[in-house]
């Protein structure tokens, strides 16, 4: 099993390193964050990691993982309008994994396009094609653009992962390529397979061992399925006139199942670096959890019944507990199964008993999500604050 190795987090130090920080507060220990970069990048083996913006929302974050370890190369971006700001802010080599229609956000990109920095389109439909031809032409530059193949697998009365792109074989290509041989001013860069569904489903739950070996199987069978088709895919456009000058693969739960793809160049992560809840029961990794926030306990309701102020904070994607934030530090607490995390105050049932104005610590289920929350993350190492830099919401920076 890969292991992040790093100083397991005391609360002790944690209280002591916060200490006098107004609360709520988000932070990052940096420590666990370096830890589990260098797991990550020892898990990618020779394989370029293109860094996930989403699961990060912090540009010192972004710039500080891309400058420290140069196994990382490259950003992988969730939205048009982010992509641009992102290159005027100094970063290149910038892939957006989501197609866009909003002719405001392709537009936004093109001054940094036309000064030579690398920003790719992602396409699965001719009419992004011919939205992005026609800004092309506006702007008189090349655009590159990247082709979205689904990897989702279907297996007999199971959908296997998400439904991403339409094109799912080499053939489904074919309207796309037709689009793009009159679209003059259009380069076909690269090619973008996401195995969510190996990426990103838990697969070692410790409450679920039936489940979690099923969930298992079924990775392993569509991994065989759907690596096959990005292996085809690629050779497909090769023979039909696109060489490729990238294949994306990957997410932080698929780093060493990826790379045995023979057709992957890079490599995605980003969740590993922050390791929220959701990434704490995969089998074949262990990363540190280097996110989370810390809220003020403000009232004693009952005997070991308490309430902190705000911890709402729910993750995207199905409803279930599991997008609950977690108490983390100290150990022992429960959120009520009928309340959850609230809005505006979270109560909790502590077995000791705990003190007014006392931080508690909690995680996240998801990475990026949690920084949509605060407006400035809190990095902490060696046990004290060593920085406090402005989230993506801090910068103002909303795109969905
Ligand atoms: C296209 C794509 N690739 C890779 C990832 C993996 O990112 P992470 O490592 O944060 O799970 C994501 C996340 O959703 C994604 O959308």
């Amino acid at each position: 099993m890969a292991t992040a190795t790093a100083n397991p987090p005391r609360y002790e130090t944690y209280v002591s390193a916060i200490q006098g920080q107004p609360l709520p507060l988000a932070y990052i220990d940096m420590d666990l964050l370096d830890a589990n970069a260098q797991a990550l990048c020892q898990r990618a083996g020779p394989y370029p990691l293109r860094l996930a913006t989403k699961s990060l929302r912090c540009v010192s974050l972004l710039r500080y993982v891309l400058k420290r370890y140069p196994g990382f190369r490259g950003l992988m971006t969730y939205s048009a309008a982010e992509a641009a700001l992102l290159a005027e802010a100094g970063f290149n080599d910038l892939l957006i994994a989501y197609p866009t229609m909003e002719p405001r956000d392709i537009k936004a990109c093109l001054p940094s396009i036309q000064t030579g920095k690398r920003i790719i389109f992602m396409v699965d439909h001719p009419d992004q094609l011919r939205l992005l031809q026609k800004h092309a032409e506006a702007g008189v530059t090349t655009i590159s653009v990247c082709v979205d193949l689904d990897l989702s697998t279907h297996f007999p009365l199971l959908h296997f992962g998400v439904f991403r792109s339409p094109l799912r074989q080499p053939k489904d290509l074919v309207p796309l390529l037709d689009t793009l041989r009159q679209c003059h001013l259009l380069q076909l860069e690269g090619l973008m397979g996401y195995e969510g569904q190996i990426a990103g489903v838990p697969d070692h739950l410790p409450h679920s061992k039936i489940y979690s070996l099923f969930v298992r199987f079924l990775k392993k069978r569509s991994a065989k399925e759907a690596f096959a088709r990005r292996v085809e895919t690629v050779e497909f456009l090769r023979k039909a006139g696109f060489p490729l000058s990238f294949v994306n693969g990957g997410g932080t739960g698929s780093v060493d199942v990826t790379r045995r793809d023979p057709s992957v160049t890079e490599i995605t992560v980003g969740s590993g670096l922050y390791s929220p809840t959701l990434f704490d029961h995969f089998r074949d990794f262990k990363y540190a959890p280097a996110a989370g926030f810390v809220l003020p306990v403000v009232r004693q309701a009952r005997p070991h019944i308490y309430a902190c102020s705000g911890g709402g904070y729910i993750a995207s994607g199905p409803i279930h507990v599991d997008k609950q934030p977690q108490p983390f530090m100290p150990g022992g607490l429960t959120l009520f199964k009928i309340l959850g995390a609230g809005e505006v105050q979270t109560s909790l049932r502590a077995p000791e008993e705990l003190q007014l104005g006392q931080p508690i610590f909690f995680r996240h289920a998801k990475a990026g999500e949690l920084l949509e929350r605060f407006n400035e993350v809190h990095l902490l190492r060696g046990g004290k604050v060593e920085q406090v830099v402005k989230t993506y919401r801090g910068e103002g920076w909303c795109f969905f």
